[in-house]
């Protein structure tokens, strides 16, 4: 049995929206389950605003965060107990992993197959390459309902800059982000290549 089914637990709804809830609050995790909830829908709309499945942005949405349940201090021990490559930005900041991490969780433990879902969930934190309309989504809609109890500071630039297009809101957070940023993964420097931000 890998590490990812150790987390599993008998699901009482069929719904997923039901079953995220079931889910994180059996590990204590309420906050998270609101936050998702408000970045599923954030999420349903942006995707609704630029012509994408918003029933793939939700789904996204509500499970982008979903290995919350596994502690920063067993991320890479886990990642390492998967086969998965380690990089030296998240050996520095393991809570990176989390967005990968997601990936294996809602997949083995929700289901959830669609590819280009997956891919939102797994790079909703750093964007990637190539990054695809659903990704950049995911990772805006996380961004406007962001997991800190005030509104986001860059909220006003951030909507303003959506309504002239998705990259130019990904432009408008990450040069906010890279004001106090920890490490740049190398994830995020190949967005901004794309994004022409570097
Ligand atoms: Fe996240
Ligand atoms: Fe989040």
């Amino acid at each position: 049995m890998n590490k990812i089914m150790a987390y599993q637990i008998p699901f009482r709804s069929k719904e997923l929206k039901q079953q995220v809830e079931e889910f994180l609050n059996y590990y204590g995790k309420e906050k998270v389950n609101e936050h998702s909830y408000q970045v599923a829908d954030e999420a349903r709309k942006l995707a609704e605003k630029f012509n994408l499945s918003a029933e793939k942005a939700y789904v996204a949405g509500l499970l982008h965060d979903i290995s919350v349940v596994i502690p920063n201090e067993e991320r890479i021990a886990l990642q390492r107990s998967l086969n998965k490559e380690v990089l030296k930005e998240e050996e520095i900041l393991p809570m990176i992993l989390h967005q990968k991490q997601s990936v294996f969780v809602a997949e083995e433990l929700f289901g959830i197959q669609d590819a280009e879902i997956l891919s939102a969930i797994e790079c909703h934190t750093t964007l990637r390459k190539n990054a695809s309309d659903l990704d950049k989504v995911v990772f805006i809609a996380d961004k406007v309902k962001w997991d800190r109890d005030d509104s986001a500071p860059y909220l006003e630039e951030l909507n303003q800059a959506l309504t002239q297009s998705l990259d130019e809101g990904c432009r408008v957070y990450i040069r906010w982000a890279l004001l106090d940023i920890i490490v740049l993964h190398p994830w995020l420097k190949d967005a901004m290549d794309d994004l022409a931000l570097s």
